[in-house]
């Protein structure tokens, strides 16, 4: 598995696995608005040893898109999160700047928009290397001096990553921030400069 910066080519995987693993979901101008802005504060991960690009699939169903192997004229199914010969995107983390024009007097912050890590690549400490990632990107590169976010209140997995491993503090409860009138945690960690 790499790690690496995401690019505009990422962002139909990125969307298919949004889609796939969270009931939040962005249009791709979205995807698109995070990349062109903060090019160097988004990653992926990826699977590099894919053996069979083309049929090597996680789940047949209807997300999978079909297209013509026109060499051995049949059709075949393609993984949704194919990115090239071999590889397939398993993860995902999509970050921003705040660019609130009502917040102007924050100090430069981050946010985390969406993370996610596909089933049957979970914990293998993925998760965690993409938001690394992203924290150094944002504190080094965008002066990031804190960043936040929104965790459904029973996304067990994402509270321990997000309290235990990476240290953020609970800010507050959002109540009905979710469509579905869940409630959120609103989270955020401070990025220290001379870490
Ligand atoms: N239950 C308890 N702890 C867990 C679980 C779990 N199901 N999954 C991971 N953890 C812990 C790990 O043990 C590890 O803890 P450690 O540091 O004490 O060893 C830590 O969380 C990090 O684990 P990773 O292996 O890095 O996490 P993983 O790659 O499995 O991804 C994620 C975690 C992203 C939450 C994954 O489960 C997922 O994609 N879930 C569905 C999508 C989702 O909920 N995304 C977050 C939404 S919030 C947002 O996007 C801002």
């Amino acid at each position: 598995i790499t790690i690496r910066r995401a690019t505009v080519n990422d962002i139909i995987c990125m969307q298919n696995a949004n889609l796939h693993n969270l009931p939040e979901n962005y249009m791709l101008k979205y995807y698109m608005y995070h990349i062109l802005s903060w090019p160097e504060a988004s990653f992926v991960a990826i699977n590099t040893d894919c053996s069979n690009e083309i049929s090597n699939i996680e789940d047949k169903d209807e997300e999978s898109l079909e297209i013509e192997d026109v060499e051995n004229s049949k059709m075949v199914k393609l993984d949704p999160t194919y990115v090239g010969p071999g590889e397939k995107l398993v993860g995902y983390v999509l970050t921003k700047m705040n660019d609130d024009p009502d917040q102007q007097n924050e100090p430069p912050n981050g946010h985390i928009t969406s993370l996610s890590v596909m089933r049957t690549y979970r914990r293998m400490g993925i998760a965690e290397k993409l938001m690394r990632q992203a924290l150094f990107a944002l504190r080094e590169v965008y002066k990031a001096e804190y960043v936040s976010l929104h965790v459904r209140e029973s996304n067990r997995a994402a509270l321990h990553l997000y309290k235990d491993t990476l240290e953020f503090e609970v800010l507050s409860v959002e109540k009905s921030y979710y469509q579905d009138g869940e409630d959120a945690y609103s989270m955020k960690k401070v990025l220290d400069l001379d870490e």
